[in-house]
C-alpha cells in the first residue's frame, strides 16, 4: 500500500469549546476550521502541524460514533488517517490481505477528502482511515 503521510490524527473530545483552548494556549497551535459533518454526527475543528493534522471530533448525537466512543473508553485517540495518492488500489488492496472494511467505497469527509475505514479488529486496535485529496 502506497501511503505518503500521516493525514490526519481524530480525537474524540466532549466539547470542542473546552478542547480548542488547550490546543491553541498550551500547545500553540491555531484552528483554522470548524466545520459539522452531518453524516457522521459530528463536528470537527482542525489545526495543522507540518503536513499532519489533528481533527478533533465532538459528537452532535447521542447515536453519534463519537458519543459511544466516548462512553467506552474516555476522551483520546480515536483513529490514525493515512494518506493515499490511489485510494480504491488501497482498499482493495487491504480487502486481499483479509482486512475487514468498515467502507468498502470511498466516501466523503470533512475538508472535500474521500475516505475510507479499516475495522479496529482488523487493524490491532487502531480505527485506521485512509485518505485521498481530490484537490492534490
Ligand atoms: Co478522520
Amino acid at each position: 500500500m502506497n501511503l505518503s503521510h500521516i493525514e490526519h490524527l481524530g480525537i474524540a473530545v466532549k466539547s470542542l469549546d473546552e478542547a480548542i483552548p488547550y490546543y491553541e494556549n498550551v500547545l500553540g497551535l491555531k484552528c483554522y476550521s470548524v466545520e459539522e459533518v452531518p453524516s457522521q454526527k459530528v463536528k470537527t475543528a482542525f489545526f495543522k502541524i507540518g503536513q499532519t493534522k489533528l481533527e478533533l471530533l465532538e459528537a452532535t448525537a447521542e447515536d453519534s460514533p463519537i458519543a459511544k466512543f466516548i462512553e467506552k473508553k474516555g476522551e483520546g485517540v480515536h483513529h490514525v488517517a493515512f494518506a493515499t495518492n490511489d485510494l480504491p488500489a488501497a482498499l482493495a488492496e487491504a480487502a486481499d490481505k483479509g482486512v475487514q472494511l468498515i467502507d468498502k467505497t470511498p466516501r466523503g469527509g470533512a475538508e472535500g477528502l474521500e475516505i475510507a475505514f479499516l475495522h479496529p479488529k482488523s487493524t490491532k486496535g487502531v480505527l485506521t482511515e485512509l485518505c485521498f485529496d481530490p484537490k492534490k
